[in-house]
Parts: C-alpha cells; sequence; structure tokens
C-alpha cells in the first residue's frame, strides 16, 4: 500500500494523540518531527511503535525536503509563522503535497484565511482536522438511519457537547493566546459535528447554508476567587483582568438550499465539567428516529478502593482529562479511535496520495471559525445574528471579539472587575 510520509511541527498532547491513532493507520508514516518541545519523546514512540523514522529535526525547513506532508500540531499562536515555513520551504523546493492543520484553522476570521491564502500560494492540498466527525458512532449512525433518512427526511435538531474541567497548558487558559476561551477552543468541535449530522446524506459538509447564530458566554467556575487564585498560581494566567469563558451555548440555524428547510443544531461546551472526565455528548433528532452518542458510556468500566487507589499511576490511561482515580471508574480503550483521529489521518493519506484535499479542507475550517466568531458577536451584542447578511459577513472578516483582546471582564463578570 502506498504510504504518506508525514513531518509533524509541534509534539505536544494532540501530536502524541495522533502519533497513538497512526499506530491503527496503513497509509501514513510519521518520517519527521520538529518542535520546541518533546520531539525526542515523541520520536522515540514513532521509533518504538514502527511509525516511521520518526526522524528529529532543527525546524521546518530542515524537514519538509524529506517528507509529502506537513502535519501543522503547534498552538494556536503559532499557526501563520508555521505555515510561513511552510511556504518558504516549498519556495525553496520541497515537493509537498499537503498540509494538514488541527482546529482551530485561525483564532479569527483574518487569520485563517490568511492560512487559507498560504496555502494557496504553495498549491499545497489541505486537511482541517475536525475529528469528531469521523468519530466511528458518528459515521455508524448515519450509514445505519441512511433507510430512514431516505424515507422520513434528514434529521432537523442536533445538540452536541463538550465538555471537561480544563485544558492542560497554560497557553489554552490566556485568551490573547489561545483566541479566547471554550467556545474557541471546544465551540468549534460541536459546532462543526452539529453542522455535519444534519447534512442530508450524499451532500457536501458546506451544503447547508448557516442562517442565523445565537450565543451565550459565561464564566462561571474559574472566575470565583478560589478557582482565579488557582488559575493564577498553576497557569500563570489573571482571571481578575484577562478573563475567558468557561461555558457557552448557542444555536445555529441552516437553511436546505435544495427544500429551503430550516433545521437547527444546538452546541453546549464547557470547561467546568464536575464528572469522570472528557465528556463528548451528541444527539440527533429525525422525524421518527433519533440517534445519541455519549463517550462516558464505555463497554468497560472499573472499580478502585480507596486503600488500592495509593497504587494509581496516572488516572488519564484510563480517560482523557480523568478527574478522579478511584470509585467506579469508566475506561475507554481506544480513545484516538473513539474521538475519530485515526479515521482523519486516514482520510487525508488519502487524498493527498490522489491529489486531492481531504474530505474537510481549510476552506471548511475557515467558515467553522467564521461560525464561531459569529458565535462570540452574538454573545457581545446580546443579539441572534443574521448570517445572510452581508454587512455582518464584512464585519466578520475583521472581527476580534473581546474576550480574545484580553477586555473580556466587563462582559463576563458585567463589571470592570470581578466583585468577588
Ligand atoms: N482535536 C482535538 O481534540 C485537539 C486536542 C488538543 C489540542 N488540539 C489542537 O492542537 C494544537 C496543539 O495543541 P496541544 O494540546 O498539542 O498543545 P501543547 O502545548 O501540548 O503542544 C504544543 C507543541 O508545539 C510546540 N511549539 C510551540 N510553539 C512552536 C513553534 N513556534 N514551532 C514549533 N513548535 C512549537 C511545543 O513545544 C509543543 O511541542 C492546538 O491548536 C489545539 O487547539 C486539538
Amino acid at each position: 500500500m502506498e504510504t504518506l510520509k508525514i513531518g509533524i511541527v509541534g509534539a505536544g498532547f494532540v501530536a502524541n494523540f495522533h502519533c497513538k491513532a497512526i499506530t491503527q493507520v496503513r497509509n501514513m508514516e510519521v518520517a519527521g518531527v520538529t518542535a520546541l518541545q518533546g520531539a525526542e519523546a515523541l520520536s522515540a514512540f514513532v521509533k518504538e511503535n514502527g511509525l516511521g523514522t520518526g526522524t528529529v529535526y532543527p525546524d521546518v525547513g530542515a524537514m519538509a525536503p524529506h517528507v509529502d506532508a506537513i502535519a501543522i500540531y503547534v498552538p494556536n499562536f503559532a499557526r501563520i509563522e508555521t505555515m510561513e515555513q511552510i511556504v518558504e520551504a516549498v519556495k525553496q523546493g520541497a515537493q509537498l503535497k499537503g498540509v494538514i492543520c488541527e482546529k482551530p484553522l485561525g483564532r479569527n476570521v483574518m487569520e485563517a484565511r490568511r492560512l487559507v491564502e498560504l496555502a494557496d500560494e504553495a498549491n499545497l492540498r489541505t486537511a482541517y482536522f475536525e475529528n469528531q466527525i469521523f468519530m466511528k458512532p458518528i459515521q455508524a449512525q448515519l450509514a445505519q438511519l441512511a433507510p430512514q433518512q431516505a424515507t422520513m427526511g434528514p434529521l432537523v435538531l442536533t445538540r452536541s457537547a463538550e465538555e471537561h474541567a480544563g485544558p492542560h497548558e497554560p497557553w489554552f487558559w490566556d485568551p490573547t493566546r489561545q483566541g479566547g476561551g471554550v467556545l474557541c477552543d471546544m465551540g468549534c468541535h460541536s459546532i462543526a459535528v452539529g453542522w455535519y449530522a444534519l447534512t442530508p446524506l450524499g451532500k457536501p459538509p458546506m451544503f447547508l447554508e448557516p442562517v442565523s447564530i445565537s450565543a451565550d458566554c459565561a464564566l462561571l467556575k474559574w472566575g470565583l476567587p478560589k478557582w482565579r487564585q488557582k488559575l493564577l498560581d498553576e497557569r500563570g494566567v489573571d482571571y481578575t483582568k484577562t478573563p475567558a469563558e468557561d461555558f457557552t451555548t448557542g444555536m445555529v440555524t441552516y437553511r436546505n438550499p435544495e427544500t429551503g428547510q430550516l433545521v437547527k443544531a444546538q452546541f453546549t461546551d464547557s470547561w467546568m465539567f464536575e464528572k469522570q472526565g472528557l465528556r463528548l455528548f451528541m444527539d440527533g433528532m429525525g422525524p421518527g428516529y433519533a440517534f445519541e452518542v455519549n463517550t462516558l458510556a464505555s463497554s468497560l468500566q472499573i472499580f478502585i478502593g480507596d486503600e488500592a487507589a495509593e497504587a494509581t499511576a496516572d488516572a488519564e490511561t484510563a480517560l482523557e482529562k480523568s478527574t478522579a482515580s478511584r470509585g467506579l471508574l469508566a475506561v475507554q480503550h481506544n480513545e484516538a479511535d473513539l474521538y475519530g483521529y485515526t479515521d482523519e489521518n486516514e482520510d487525508a493519506a488519502r487524498a493527498f496520495l490522489a491529489g486531492r484535499d481531504a474530505m474537510l479542507s481549510w476552506r471548511y475550517g475557515l467558515e467553522i471559525t467564521k461560525l464561531v466568531m459569529a458565535g462570540y458577536m452574538a454573545a457581545e451584542r446580546k443579539q441572534t445574528i443574521d448570517l445572510t447578511d452581508p454587512a455582518i459577513q464584512t464585519e466578520l472578516e475583521t472581527f476580534v471579539p473581546l474576550i480574545q483582546q484580553g477586555k473580556g471582564a466587563e462582559m463576563l463578570y458585567g463589571t470592570p472587575e470581578p466583585v468577588h
């Protein structure tokens, strides 16, 4: 089987998750790794698991001539500089077929559009990595319910949620570096999977036209004095001055351009979820049929009593963002596959080897960024945003949310500084 040799930029949490996924992917090799930190450890994993040479390179320019495609797994604030290095490497003669980027494509529409332009400039095929669309439960419900969709009509309502107790690295908590709070970080997932699940079978991912969006952003836990202090001590961010939302919910309305039918996707995302660990929840209602996915419902449960808990090494081996190491615990034994990382890598490799964009291109990622920005606009203005209004579309091109600017205190506390 022909394989795509990828070079990975960034060797943190998600790069490691992808390499776990690639142990289950047959058409991809990891030929290079470059990162400010963590490249050697990731390279060792790649070699131990026979995923490719996993050669560590000092920078993108040195790696590019030895790989077929580059995967951008650096933090959100380093996207554009990384992509500029890739474009420069192509100009210097690197024969790249494509480029992969993790979510979100940009912190705002200007950044996301710049990435699309850079990929065009270097004539590279693109893959926007939105893993939840590739989740086997999402794909399986579509296949299973295809006859119902054909006879009864497509889904009319989806509800999607991604929730956990908060991200692992300090930069995620800093709205100026990450792009916002949980709406930017995880709202992009829930908006994307909701849109996708509503899309009639056989239609492309951007078939349904976004009509309007309403949203609310709140700081429910991490703005309280005790938790604010914890963030300052452990993450170095001051939520008294530059807070980000730890909860968001909203509704996007879409129109079917062929039938005129309106359908709705609700999203809910939080960094203040006080349960076992990461939970992805999706459900969908069609006329007379439905589906539901809950990743905390595992076929494997374990029990660890108080005394035995002393021996627990790492709770996160059971479940991403796990918050407990004793009692009755859910274990997901193949999270890389469950969350869709396996299938999105396979899709990107197949597409680039065939000389085309992946199922989700960067142009699609740009539309998701735009919906996320429109969500912030709706929350700031306390208005439903009309996405069919050309004036709004023009405004979204340069819109930078107050929270992303580090000016979210008044919006989230209702006063310039918290009163408690
Ligand atoms: N699909 C998902 O569910 C999911 C999950 C986690 C993260 N992500 C996304 O993946 C990206 C990376 O997140 P992460 O959790 O792995 O972050 P991380 O902080 O754990 O790792 C970032 C890595 O990039 C390196 N790095 C930072 N700046 C760099 C630069 N300028 N050049 C080269 N390397 C650089 C760091 O040294 C580190 O190796 C983010 O955009 C995030 O939104 C997606």
